[in-house]
């Protein structure tokens, strides 16, 4: 399979920053860290992989601008265009010690998700998706699980943590998920949890309140390998507001049925205080 020169771009700064994260996460000890906020650490590995795919998309199309977690937003002269980054993807993991952390990279042209390359320097693997193109990994066609019964289901998601997130909420919903289904996974890299539901590896997977960097490319992949991308109500997926619920078109509507029933008893038990 031959991939597109846009792919090819993006997959040249993904490896490239990935192979920096390699390097430091063997000096992992060594590296400085600083707070952003609440449990919410940034190191110089973060700062190192995002000037890598900052050059390196900035020299293949100079007039485009980006969002990036550290950076922030830079315009471009194109204003139809943006790269979408995360130049580390599960720093608490990296930090950690644990080999699960990725690059992030999408592109937005005229407010639409339209390519993502997700690089996981651990295993090697590279996922990439184009609109209308299939969504790949390592060149090898990515499709949804085909399972359709939640009994039977594995479902990804994100745990709130200390200064993020409603833990009360997670704790309906996942009980209710817990209660229905072969299991619950919580990895600590979104955009590695987006890409194992395109590969099949998970058959569903939801999240609050993500970032744009955190679920972008993985919205497009997930997507191209014929799974069904919403908010966790139902409506349209909005990556700036980051809430998001995906899977094969069968688990995606239990899962959805599950928030439902949990977004419920939240209300019952509100009413009942009052
Ligand atoms: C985090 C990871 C994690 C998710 C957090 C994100 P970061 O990204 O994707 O899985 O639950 O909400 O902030 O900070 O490691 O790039
Ligand atoms: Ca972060
Ligand atoms: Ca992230
Ligand atoms: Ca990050």
């Amino acid at each position: 399979m031959a991939r597109s020169a846009l792919l090819n771009v993006m997959t040249q700064a993904a490896t490239k920053a990935g192979r920096s994260l390699t390097r430091d996460f063997g000096e992992v000890q060594n590296l400085q860290v600083s707070m952003k906020g609440p449990a919410d650490y940034v190191s110089a590995a973060d700062r190192k992989a995002e000037e890598i795919v900052f050059q390196e998309l900035s020299r293949a199309r100079p007039e485009w601008g980006f969002l990036m977690e550290e950076r922030g937003a830079v315009e471009g002269r194109d204003p139809e265009h943006r790269w979408i980054v995360d130049p580390l993807d599960g720093t608490t993991n990296f930090l950690h010690g644990i080999p699960h952390f990725a690059v992030s990279i999408a592109l937005e042209r005229a407010g639409e998700i339209v390519a993502g390359v997700v690089f996981n320097p651990a295993t090697d693997e590279l996922y990439t998706a184009e609109r209308g193109g299939g969504a790949f990994s390592n060149d090898r066609r990515l499709r949804v699980a085909a399972r359709g019964k939640l009994n039977d289901a594995l479902i990804g998601c994100g745990a709130p943590f200390l200064g993020h997130g409603d833990h009360a909420r997670f704790l309906y919903e996942a009980r209710n998920i817990m209660a229905n289904t072969a299991g619950i996974r919580r990895f600590g890299a979104a955009s590695l949890d987006l890409v194992a539901v395109a590969a099949g590896r998970l058959d569903a997977f939801w999240e609050h309140a993500l970032a744009p960097w955190d679920c972008a490319a993985g919205s497009i992949i997930v997507r191209e390998a014929g799974g069904i991308v919403t908010a966790l109500d139902g409506s349209r997926f909005d990556p700036i507001a980051g809430d998001i619920a995906c899977g094969n078109e069968a688990i995606h509507k239990a899962l959805l049925d599950q928030l439902k029933r949990a977004d419920d008893a939240i209300r019952m038990t509100k009413t009942s205080a009052a």
